[in-house]
């Protein structure tokens, strides 16, 4: 069974931490900035709606990526990280860029938007080259890091294709249809693919699962890939292609969990599920038309549970093996399953789960997103404390 330890180099604990750290941070911000002007979820196109979606997926969501990946990949292909420097160079440009573009959004400044959002592509285009660099030295390939590493290209081109949008807004070559690339090599560039391939592995992992074939991972990469080719340019198609890898995805979802030796579910897969089915039905509200309630339940339901749900299985198993585990023999330390306060983990899992599916209908129930919030940065909290 693989562990979430990587084999052969230790990474420095300060790395993943600081970018969970940045990540929940600008997640605090996404809710709060909406919650003080709840109306602007019924608007298109919102200043603070684009400034809180970007806070949420480039802060939160892409953080939270940047963070796990240093840790995962080594465990994925064996291989030390190379060049954990260049994690620190990532981590200062997209930290500074996110806030800069949250605020060019905020005043509808597009070379403020530029800017931010450049700063914060060159912090991706550096994390990039460190995972390309780790990459290479694999000995062996699976599709999981076929699955980053096409989480990768989509982390260099969906911003691309925004910071283009964002200079077009200032010098007038706009094209809203173009919209609707970036928004689609983000969403399910980004975070479908690099979801579905650390959750094909961490679910596995967690559930104590000898099922599951890698195979069925790899049909998903070719079906969501092919997808986003046809919501580019033959949207029927793209669509028809989502279902078939949504299918795929749970199929292969039901395949590790019903080989699974631990039976109970815990709090990092019982996320994973929830968050599953938010995807489900933001396939079926966005195959109906309703574009909005689908971008709010991929966003709060899908991407906020299933991320939030992966850091309290990651966070307490970096700062136990950090802190405890060299102590192990020599002296009492606390139990891993112990470093977490499971009932607050889940507690924060139900008040995003009823928040995201109100959201779309009664833009009031936001304040339940910023309860959820704070309930899941004060678990990470205790975890670090312990
Ligand atoms: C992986 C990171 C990113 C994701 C997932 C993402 C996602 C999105 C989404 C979903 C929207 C539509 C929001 C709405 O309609 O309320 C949007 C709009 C936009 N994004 Fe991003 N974005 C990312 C990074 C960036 C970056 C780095 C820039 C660079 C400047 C950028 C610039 C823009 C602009 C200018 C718009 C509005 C475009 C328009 O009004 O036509 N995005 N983005």
């Amino acid at each position: 069974m693989t562990s979430l330890a990587p084999k052969n180099a230790v990474v420095p604990l300060s790395l993943p931490l600081s970018f969970v750290a940045l990540a929940a941070l600008y997640l605090l911000l996404a809710v709060g900035v909406v919650a003080l002007e709840p109306q602007a979820l019924g608007a298109y196109r919102h200043p603070v709606l684009l400034a809180a979606a970007h806070l949420f997926f480039l802060g939160f969501g892409v953080g939270v990526l940047m963070g796990v990946m240093h840790q995962l990949v080594p465990v994925v292909l064996e291989v030390p990280l190379a060049r954990a420097s260049l994690g620190y160079v990532a981590l200062f440009f997209w930290g500074l860029g996110t806030p800069l573009q949250a605020v060019g959004f905020l005043q509808q400044h597009p070379l403020g938007i530029a800017l931010g959002g450049g700063l914060a592509w060159v912090g991706l285009g550096v994390f990039t080259l460190e995972m390309v660099l780790t990459f290479r030295q694999a000995p062996r390939w699976n599709p999981v890091a076929t699955a980053l590493s096409w989480t990768l290209f989509y982390l260099i081109l969906a911003p691309l294709l925004g910071l283009f949008q964002a200079l077009s807004l200032r010098y007038g070559f706009y094209d809203p249809a173009r919209l609707g690339w970036h928004a689609a090599a983000g969403l399910v560039g980004v975070f479908v693919l690099s979801i579905l391939g650390v959750g094909h592995l961490l679910v596995g992992m967690f559930s104590l699962s000898h099922g599951g074939s890698a195979r069925w991972l790899g049909l998903q990469l070719w079906a969501f890939n092919l997808s986003l080719l046809g919501l580019a340019f033959q949207r029927g198609l793209g669509e028809a292609l989502l279902w078939v890898g949504l299918a795929l995805a749970l199929f292969d979802t039901r395949n590790i969990l019903a080989h699974r030796n631990k039976k109970a579910l815990d709090v990092g897969v019982q996320h994973y599920l929830a968050g599953l089915g938010f995807l489900l039905l933001c396939t079926g509200a966005y195959g109906l038309g309703y574009s909005f309630v689908a971008g709010l339940w991929f966003a709060l339901g899908f991407v906020g549970l299933v991320v939030t749900g992966m850091l309290y299985k990651i966070i307490p198993f970096l700062i136990w093996t950090h802190r405890y585990a060299p102590l192990v023999g020599k002296q009492k330390v606390p139990l891993l399953k112990d470093m977490l306060p499971g009932p607050t983990a889940r507690l924060a899992g139900l008040l995003w789960g009823v928040g995201a599916l109100l959201t779309p209908f009664v833009p009031q129930a936001i304040a339940l997103l910023v309860l959820g919030s704070l309930v899941f940065v004060y678990s990470l909290q205790e975890v670090i404390r312990r």
